[in-house]
């Protein structure tokens, strides 16, 4: 079954953080790759990118990206992809990834992964993008799906079968965000077992694990603690679908020290196992805790609180 482009098992894998920077220079830790944000490298011809290039010779690198916007109306931004094709050219990264979203308009970059309709008329666009990307980047581009809050009326296609059909269209490979998968389906009502049975298993290169705060009625993507167990037990399932499939830990905020982080990812080996059987938590959440969330501005307006 696997297939992956041709692509490398790379194993078990942590996002390169600053913070870590130090301890992996001076220990070496027995990490099989690093997934690095592309955006902080590519600009910086500094001391983060002479450690990059350091770390690059030691480990396994795959450059993840959050600004092609290939899903924007504007026109694709070459001057992002040629600073994106010489890094690639200095750290070799094992592939480049991106994600189904558009993050900005009119040449203003929101920082935000946003969500497009997913119809016909997107998809061919989509396509027609990535397709344009790959012949810039003279190789596949991995793509992730994104974790949305929000459902377009004049979405037609189911987004498993969207992501189906873009690689058959363009040849291009899946970043699978188990969490994502299952932040999403929390927030627009799908079921996410369909989703992963609806995916073409073989073109899944990659997939990432992230922890996320569950709001009570809705889920916020928020990278900065450990995975939920509903999200382990929805990746011990896919697992057994994309076996060999590299396995990426995300971790944004509150960044732990790089052992708890690292911890964290080897309790993926447990859930490789179809046999391994734990008992799910009750998924926690607290109205209490404090998320920058614009769904909070929304309900305040809402229900008459505020006071402007
Ligand atoms: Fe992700």
């Amino acid at each position: 079954m696997p297939n992956r482009l041709g692509l490398p098992n790379l194993g078990l894998g942590l996002g390169l953080r600053s913070q870590h920077f130090d301890h992996i220079l001076k220990k070496s830790p027995e990490v099989d790759w690093f997934e690095v944000i592309s955006e902080n490298f590519m600009d910086s011809h500094g001391k983060p990118r002479y450690i990059l290039k350091q770390i690059a010779e030691k480990y396994p690198v795959v450059m993840h990206g959050v600004s092609m916007s290939i899903g924007s109306t504007d026109p694709l931004n070459f001057e992002y992809l040629k600073s994106l094709k010489a890094l690639a050219g200095e750290v070799k990264p094992a592939w480049i990834s991106d994600h189904l979203c558009w993050t900005g308009v009119l040449t203003t970059n929101s920082h935000d992964l946003l969500p497009l309709p997913l119809n016909e008329e997107s998809l061919k666009y989509v396509c027609d993008r990535i397709n344009q990307v790959q012949d810039y980047l003279e190789r596949p581009l991995i793509v992730e799906n994104p974790s949305t809050y929000a459902a377009f009326k004049n979405s037609t296609i189911p987004e498993w079968e969207f992501l189906k059909i873009m690689t058959e269209e363009t040849g291009c490979g899946l970043l699978l965000d188990v969490n994502n998968v299952y932040v999403s389906s929390f927030n627009n009502d799908f079921d996410p077992v369909t989703y992963i049975n609806g995916l073409p298993h073989d073109k899944i290169v990659q997939m990432h694990l992230a922890g996320h705060q569950n709001c009570g009625n809705y889920i916020i993507d928020t990278h900065d603690r450990e995975v939920n167990t509903q999200v382990w037990k929805l990746f011990q399932m896919t697992y057994q679908l994309a076996s060999e499939a590299s396995i990426l830990l995300e971790w944004d905020g509150n960044i732990p020290a790089f052992d708890v982080y690292h911890t964290e990812l080897l309790k993926s080996k447990k859930y490789m196992d179809p046999t391994f059987n734990e008992v799910a938590n009750e998924i926690q959440y607290s109205d209490q805790e404090q998320v920058s969330n614009p769904l909070n501005v929304v309900s305040l307006e809402l229900t008459g609180d505020s006071e402007y």
